[in-house]
């Protein structure tokens, strides 16, 4: 591989011991990176300014500039770079606060092929949402949507240690058209509620944090699609939807022992794994309109047709606005791959996973307008993993009362 090619990784510790012991451990992969060592934030930025790095692993406790300060400084002056956290002490809190700035957490001490795995599984999923055709489609939008100020002050709030739930409730409450649309949200797309939730301080610490914020980013943006109505979808169906994705996900990654935290990774990965078919709405309505037509006439699910018709599909779509939003890779990632799981480099059970197939159920029986034909379980995937036989477990966690197949599942 040619030096121009090689991956470049910059690490940054103020701990002497801890870049030695990198240096030795990452030796083997030198053929493949291109590797610096700096013991200053304020030394790596200097060094950013002349070259340009695809990956920096940065310490969070240094001297002259914090980690999260100097990912902050990274995240606006070069936007492409890939963020990852190495740190020995990483409390929930500091983790909520650094989320926005940092792609991916790494707990010290890490092993090479950790590393090695989350490096290539980060530069995959990076290189394809910024590859020729995501860019081309980009740059026929001005710009993606940005979240209304009311919406990223509560959403800042998720990610302030002093803030508690109930004080994210009341803020909600104070604004009465972000209330009425998670109430809205709420009421309609859980099951097993006995009574109606009323209150938003209720409805927020019912749902739990990730879910809460997840809902709060997709209702600010959904809220912007109110006078961009397309008769042959329904927004308020696809909002709905992905409530129920995120729901059933973390019940997937329940039964299949995966932790409380890919639990949570996976509520809010499920209501966001649709966000891309904002952007279509937003800015290729024409284009969505047609593809649903075509869909619904043939066999050929939504993303198939939409990558025939722009190149890319509204997993990858949703992917860079969530990267541009500054949520963490694995949200990214299940997002990006929710129709083509067998896609990623990750090969495991994750909470790609549980997210494709939590989707793919939703949509067996839940047949909303503007959906055209039923995206599918990918088998083969399912094969793969040995999980296959699982398919009516999984139904009837959606649906407990369940007694048949969909009729197009048992064709
Ligand atoms: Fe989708
Ligand atoms: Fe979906």
């Amino acid at each position: 591989m040619s030096e121009s090619k090689q991956t470049r990784l910059l690490f940054v510790d103020d701990d002497h011991n801890v870049l030695n012991g990198l240096r030795r451990m990452l030796y083997a992969m030198k053929g493949q990176w291109k590797m610096e060592f700096v013991h200053k934030a304020s030394d790596a930025l200097k060094v950013m300014e002349t070259t340009p790095y695809d990956v920096v692993v940065s310490d969070l406790r240094m001297p002259d500039m914090d980690g999260i300060q100097f990912l902050e400084t990274v995240r606006e002056a070069y936007p492409d770079t890939i963020r990852f956290m190495l740190s020995g002490y990483m409390d929930k809190a500091l983790q909520t606060q650094a989320a926005q700035c940092v792609h991916q957490f790494i707990s010290k001490p890490c092993d090479a092929e950790q590393l090695k795995v989350l490096v290539t599984r980060a530069l995959a999923l990076y290189d394809r949402l910024r590859s020729g055709n995501v860019t081309k489609i980009l740059s026929r939008i001005e710009s993606l949507p940005v979240m209304p100020d009311v919406y990223q002050e509560v959403i800042d709030m998720f990610h302030r240690p002093s803030c508690s739930l109930r004080q994210i409730g009341q803020a909600i409450a104070k604004d009465v058209g972000m209330s009425s649309k998670i109430l809205q949200v709420v009421n309609t797309a859980f099951y097993g509620q006995e009574t109606k939730i009323i209150d938003p301080v209720h409805a927020v610490s019912y749902l739990g944090q990730k879910a809460a914020e997840a809902l709060i980013i997709t209702s600010g943006v959904f809220g912007m699609l109110s006078n961009k109505k397309i008769k042959q979808f329904s927004v308020m169906g696809l909002q709905e939807h992905c409530i129920r994705v995120g729901t059933l996900a973390r019940e997937i990654c329940k039964i299949h022992d995966l932790d409380e935290q890919e639990q949570e990774t996976a509520t809010m990965a499920g209501i966001l794994h649709d966000a891309g078919k904002m952007v279509l709405i937003l800015h290729f309505a024409d284009e969505l309109v047609e593809a649903i037509a075509r869909s619904k006439q043939g066999t050929q699910p939504m993303h198939v047709i939409e990558h025939d018709m722009l190149g890319v599909t509204h997993g990858e779509l949703g992917g860079c606005l969530l990267d541009l939003w500054g949520l963490p890779n694995s949200i990214i990632e299940a997002v990006t791959y929710h129709h083509q799981p067998s896609h990623c480099v990750n090969q495991e059970f994750s909470v790609i996973s549980a997210v494709h197939i939590a989707d793919a159920i939703d949509r067996e029986y839940c047949c909303e307008v503007g959906w055209g034909y039923p995206e599918m379980l990918d088998m083969e995937y399912l094969n793969q993993l040995g999980i296959a036989d699982k398919i009516q477990t999984w139904r009837r966690l959606h649906l407990p009362d369940l007694e048949e197949e969909p009729a197009h599942a048992r064709a």
